[in-house]
């Protein structure tokens, strides 16, 4: 673990060129029990997609630990400086928890669970959004690059730029951007706006994310946008300088998935799977943070109608709803799993019998190998999203199945649904009654035809993978003109 020094000039910042600023490491720290910390590497999706360019590039990744209070010197892992930020519990209770997912997620999810706005947790949200930017700014080098990441940290674009402007600055929206009329409700709708408009480039999930960005704009700033590009006028009233709001889906590492799920020790897995679960004609699926913006009541609630109806049952069908924790201090989140948790009971409780369950609820996380085994024991992935930016399960399911078989059922209300469509069984989850017949549409599915939707999904997702995202993410950011003094 030993620590590249810092010898770069500190009036300009650090050595590094490229600087990834996100709400997490990508690892997970634990204490020991003398006190000192262990690290271990958390391969998530965006440490997978930055690794590359991380590494040729001389790159920094600037995030929160994980835990409170744990301070940690920036040190140098797999050919990347980590540098740890500080979060008190205070912080994390206002910041992450209040702020970030009562706040801003609610709100940016179509306010499906209603958001809290408090003066205290906006506070702690500016204070800590201020230290990753100084952070940040500490790492980079003269004129690098800064990648900002999600809905945590919109205002670090800003407080960058006002520190160095000699930066390019990229921020990347992962969630949804909401329309102006839901937008508007937050009180501190304009310091927001100000804050992502620090940024160059502007990436969001979808056209409709950016176009809903740049509406935002309109009705709440006085600078002129045209198309994608909002014009900023410097304190003179000139003619100041271009920020860009472009779509640019994420999505997975398309190949390492198809490769894993090739492998025999997956197949082998999945067919055990399966007959753990009685070999049933269909297995459905459903993978999922335990969210209440995933519709997972909508798809239990769906299940269980189709069973009390007698279109589908216990013998020849079963659904396995995989769960893991999140955010588990947060009252929406605690209500969620309550309610789910009750449903899956009495659905259980009343159309289960000995050595058939009606619903496989597991609450845990499982590493890519049993999640590749999972998706390939499969006959119909359930993704019923309320609204959901991406949803990056979908495309997994997609590049597990290289046997070309297995029904996507997928919420319009998803990113995913924009790019994959026509290959998916597209539901509006809010409708049961047309939930439940795209359901049993996709169980009786004949292999022909999933093989045809399958092609047409997998030429997708195999193609557009997520290092070809952050290529031309970084490519657009990159081609924009550098700047050496103050707007
Ligand atoms: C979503 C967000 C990410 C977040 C992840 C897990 O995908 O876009 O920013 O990291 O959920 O949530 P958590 O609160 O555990 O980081």
């Amino acid at each position: 673990m030993t620590g590249k020094e810092q010898t770069g000039d500190r009036s300009v910042g650090g050595e590094y060129d490229l600087v990834v600023v996100a709400n997490r490491l990508p690892v997970d720290f634990s204490v020991r029990s003398d006190g000192g910390v262990d690290w271990q590497r958390s391969p998530g999706g965006l440490v997978t997609a930055l690794e590359p360019v991380m590494q040729q590039a001389d790159g920094a990744w600037v995030g929160w630990s994980g835990a409170p209070d744990l301070a940690h010197e920036p040190f140098d892992a797999d050919e990347m400086r980590l540098v740890p930020v500080t979060l008190s519990q205070a912080e994390i209770e206002r910041y992450y928890e209040g702020f970030s997912n009562d706040t801003l997620w609610p709100l940016y999810h179509d306010v499906v669970a209603t958001p809290t706005y408090h003066r205290q947790w906006w506070d702690a949200y500016r204070r800590v959004n201020q230290r990753f930017a100084d952070a940040a700014a500490a790492q980079a080098a003269e004129g690098a690059v800064v990648w900002v990441h999600d809905y945590q940290l919109q205002l670090v674009p800003k407080m960058l730029r006002d520190q160095r402007p000699d930066l390019r600055i990229g921020f990347f929206d992962h969630i949804p951007f909401p329309p102006v009329e839901l937008f508007q409700q937050l009180p501190w709708r304009r310091q927001i706006i100000e804050g992502l408009l620090g940024a160059d480039l502007l990436g969001f999930q979808r056209g409709g994310d950016a176009s809903n960005f740049i509406r935002a704009v309109r009705r709440l700033t006085d600078y002129t946008t045209r198309g994608p590009i909002v014009t900023m006028t410097d304190e003179d009233g000139g003619p100041g300088r271009h920020v860009r709001a472009a779509a640019f889906p994420i999505s997975i590492d398309s190949t390492r998935f198809d490769e894993l799920a090739r492998t025999p020790e997956v197949q082998a897995r999945a067919k055990e799977i399966r007959a753990d679960l009685g070999d049933p004609e269909v297995v459905m699926l459903g993978v999922d943070r335990l969210d209440y913006t995933k519709g997972i009541r909508h798809r239990i609630k769906a299940y269980g109608e189709l069973l009390q109806d007698g279109r589908l049952d216990v013998e020849s069908s079963t659904l396995v709803q995989v769960a893991s924790p999140s955010r588990e201090n947060v009252g929406a989140y605690q209500e969620l799993r309550e309610h789910v948790e009750v449903l899956v009971g009495h659905i259980n409780g009343e159309f289960g019998e000995l050595g058939h369950s009606a619903i496989h609820y597991l609450h845990h996380s499982y590493p890519p190998e049993e999640m590749a085994a999972l998706y390939l024991a499969a006959d119909v992935m359930l993704v019923t999203s309320l609204r959901d930016g991406m949803n990056l399960v979908a495309k997994e399911y997609v590049a597990a199945r290289s046997d070309e078989q297995g029904v996507l059922l997928l919420s319009e209300f998803t990113g995913a649904a924009d790019e994959l469509a026509p290959g998916p069984v597209l539901v509006n989850p809010h409708d049961i009654d047309g939930l439940k017949d795209a359901i049993v549409q996709a169980a009786k599915m004949d292999p022909k035809e999933q093989r045809r939707r399958m092609r047409r999904l997998r030429r997708k997702v195999m193609n557009d993978d997520v290092a070809k995202w952050s290529d031309s993410f970084l490519g657009v950011l990159t081609a924009m003109p550098r700047r050496t003094s103050h707007v």
